[in-house]
């Protein structure tokens, strides 16, 4: 039995926990010595002293790129993987534009394995839409349960997944369940309409400007748009939240790598989705962690940043610059993610819920890229240089230590798929 002790909710109530196996067996507000005994006469008791730092439920980012199979120079399931639990990410969702892609039964399967053999943390994954129409296997995939989300690109950018033809599109939301889009400008109406038409739920991922957030907001308050049978999601990612073009146009170094699909907008545009997120209208944070080498990047223009080993921090940072709540960072980065996804037993700190927990140091200041180490193969980050104040010092996978204070544990179990309800 594993007890956390003394550690804070992020209401800044005490609380602690036991955790026995892989599960959360209780949660109190303090145990007393008594209880602590008893359970000692049964059980060796390890002891985590939290010392008052923030206990919160793993983050779950539903929106990862980690590269394998096909294109591991960049990342991989062991690389990624360790890069998320540094940071307190306890669970990822790896997107299908991998070389083969994952657009069959067959390549699921085989990305599952390489996942399960290497992967840290816990993991999911969503299956494809091909352009050159999969619907057949999208029914397979759905029917055995293999994934219950399918993701579809209907702009231009990394990988060879883009479908233009309008039918394939229709039918990709006929047979699936929740559809995860990358869609830009005119594509998010397009998007909705499939959705309110056809469809079965639809996620907006990383929804860069104030334009493009209005429309899927009123959507979202559109009550024929956004319905039980096919609700309406909002994903906004951490580099649209504190980045923009003008960050961007600083250095030659930067306009090179901060290259992303959809682009980085401007300083209004960031204020913007931080109201929103705010208000409540936004639903996630995911990270869209597409990691590219840096000599790929510095040569041609190439889309996509590695995001999990900062996500969580910045958001903390955020947090310590009164520009967020910490009730709020639980709900887009742990309990939301697991809700839309329909994920069992994770995103929570509950009594038999996975623990899947991590602990934060507020008050911590440090400086990125250079009081830690880069996990991701890619080796760099947006972020070098940040000097932030607020870090993850503790990742629990499944009731196992796997990171605490700045140390990998040596004998990591590997982290489990997730399972999801209907
Ligand atoms: O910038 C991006 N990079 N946007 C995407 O949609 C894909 C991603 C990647 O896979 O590199
Ligand atoms: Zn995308
Ligand atoms: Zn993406």
């Amino acid at each position: 039995m594993l007890y956390l002790k003394d550690g804070k909710d992020v209401h800044g109530n005490k609380i602690e926990l036991l955790i026995l196996n892989d599960k959360i067996d209780k949660i109190s507000e303090g145990f007393s010595e008594e209880e602590i005994k008893n359970i000692e006469k049964n059980e060796k008791l390890e002891i985590i002293d939290l010392k008052g730092k923030t206990v919160m439920p793993g983050v779950i980012d539903v929106h990862t790129h980690m590269r394998e199979p096909g294109i591991t120079a960049k990342e991989d399931f062991a690389t990624g993987s360790r890069a998320c639990a540094k940071a307190g990410v306890t669970t990822f969702y790896d997107m299908p534009n991998t070389i083969p892609t994952t657009t069959t039964l067959e390549a699921l399967k085989d990305k599952k394995k390489l996942a399960s053999e290497k992967s840290i943390v816990n993991y999911g994954f969503h299956f494809g839409g091909s352009r050159n129409n999969n619907i057949d296997e999208i029914k397979k995939v759905l029917e055995a349960k293999e994934a219950n989300t399918v993701k579809i690109f209907m702009n231009v950018t990394t990988g060879e997944m883009l479908i233009e033809d309008e039918d394939i599109l229709k039918n990709v939301f006929k047979n699936s369940k929740l559809v995860l889009v990358h869609a830009e400008n005119e594509m998010i109406d397009k998007a909705v309409e499939y959705n309110k038409n056809y469809g079965n739920g639809l996620y907006v991922c990383h929804i860069p400007s104030k334009e493009e957030l209005k429309k899927v907001l009123e959507a979202k308050k559109n009550s024929e748009l956004n319905t039980e049978k096919h609700p309406v999601y909002a994903e906004v990612t951490p580099h649209h939240l504190f980045l923009n073009e003008e960050i961007r146009e600083s250095t030659d170094r930067n306009k090179m790598l901060l290259r992303m699909k959809p682009e980085l907008r401007t300083k209004k545009d960031n204020e913007f989705l931080w109201e929103a997120l705010n208000n409540g209208e936004v639903d996630t944070i995911g990270t869209d962690h597409a990691p590219h080498l840096i000599s790929e990047k510095l040569e041609k223009i190439t889309f996509g940043m590695p995001g999990v080993e900062t996500s969580l921090a910045l958001m903390l940072n955020a947090y310590n610059e009164g520009k967020v709540k910490l009730e709020m960072i639980q709900k887009l980065m742990s309990e939301n993610p697991a809700r839309i996804m329909k994920i069992s037993k994770r995103g929570k700190l509950e009594e038999g819920y996975y623990a899947d927990v991590i602990a934060v140091d507020l008050d911590k200041e440090w400086i990125v890229g250079v009081d830690d180490t880069i996990e991701s193969k890619c080796g760099w980050t947006p972020y070098e240089n940040w000097k932030l104040k607020g870090k993850n010092v503790l990742t629990i996978v499944n009731g196992k230590v796997v990171y605490q204070n700045n140390k990998f544990n040596d004998n990591l179990e590997n982290g489990k798929e997730v399972e999801f309800y209907e």
